[in-house]
């Protein structure tokens, strides 16, 4: 006799919703749509235990990022909550600290940004590997118009995206940008009709995750920390890396495929 289990035991929570399809791509979806999604704390500690559940999971390769409803991503940190927070609470770093985690996850994660990705929204984008966005997305960092700056992590992530001379136009105006500008400028990797964003992000996620993830995972390690050790560590990680993948079962299976495949032909 099997014990019934829930069709999806990871969704136990209130301000995110969690699927997860039969080719390991989980989607999480925020789910605040009265108030275009604005990050709230317990949103932050949702997602927090999401990743970290998700993290430790074997049937999980990506996790696509989206917003509930058509008209935001994430229309930033919650208002209500920032007006009351205190020096003290900056430097807990709520949104930072989150945002990290989702840098250093270490699978694939792809924004599918329909809407506003506004302050906090938009550098919730940037520290996930890749983005797509609809047309008629809007993105920017109107933190200077609330009197504050951009606060978790864009005067950092910004300018290696985009360049420092774009990064300060977008955060000293407080400019909120299209779709299509955002992809001319490198601030997303693509850019579809609004009502295919996901599916784009799921058809990016897939191309990615046909390869071998630990690949992928190795990359990824390698890709965000060369820029910040040196040419000497970065070329010693990359070499460690490339050294488990060379001993690794999957490899030998993929390239034995590839050979084969050429001496058939
Ligand atoms: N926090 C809290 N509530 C928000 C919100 C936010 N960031 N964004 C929208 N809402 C709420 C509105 O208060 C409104 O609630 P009520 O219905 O109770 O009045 C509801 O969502 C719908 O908003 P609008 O009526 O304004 O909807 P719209 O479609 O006309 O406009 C918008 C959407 C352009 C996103 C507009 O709501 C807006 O400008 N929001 C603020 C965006 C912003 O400044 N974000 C940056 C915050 S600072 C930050 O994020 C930095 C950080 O990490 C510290």
């Amino acid at each position: 006799k099997t014990n019934p289990q829930p069709v999806n035991p990871m969704n136990k929570y209130k301000t995110i919703k969690i699927e997860i399809d039969a080719d390991g791509i989980a989607v999480c979806t925020f789910d605040r749509p009265e108030v275009r999604n604005a990050l709230n704390e317990e949103m932050v500690d949702e997602l927090h235990a999401f990743l970290d559940e998700a993290a430790r999971r074997d049937d999980i390769n990506a996790v696509i990022f989206t917003g509930a409803g058509e008209k935001a991503f994430l229309a930033g940190a919650d208002i209500q909550e920032l007006h009351d927070r205190s020096a003290a609470d900056a430097l807990r770093r709520i949104n930072s600290t989150l945002f990290r985690w989702v840098e250093q996850f270490p699978l694939l994660t792809v924004a599918a940004i329909r809407g506003y990705a506004l302050g906090g929204g938009l550098e919730f984008t940037m520290a996930c590997d890749l983005r797509v966005c609809g047309e008629g997305a809007r993105l920017g960092q109107p933190e200077v118009s609330l009197g504050i700056i951009p606060g978790a992590g864009a005067t950092y992530r910004l300018p290696r995206l985009i360049g420092l001379g774009r990064a300060k136009e977008l955060v000293y105006t407080g400019r909120i940008i299209g779709g299509e500008e955002a992809l001319a400028i490198g601030l997303v990797n693509r850019v579809v009709p609004d009502d295919e964003v996901l599916e784009a992000a799921h058809g990016l996620a897939r191309e990615v995750t046909r390869n071998g993830m630990l690949a992928i995972r190795l990359a990824k390690i390698s890709l965000n920390a060369a820029p910040e050790i040196g040419v000497d560590a970065a070329m010693a990680l990359e070499s460690a890396s490339q050294a488990i993948l060379f001993d690794d079962d999957e490899k030998r299976r993929r390239m034995r495929e590839f050979l084969d495949k050429r001496k058939k032909k």
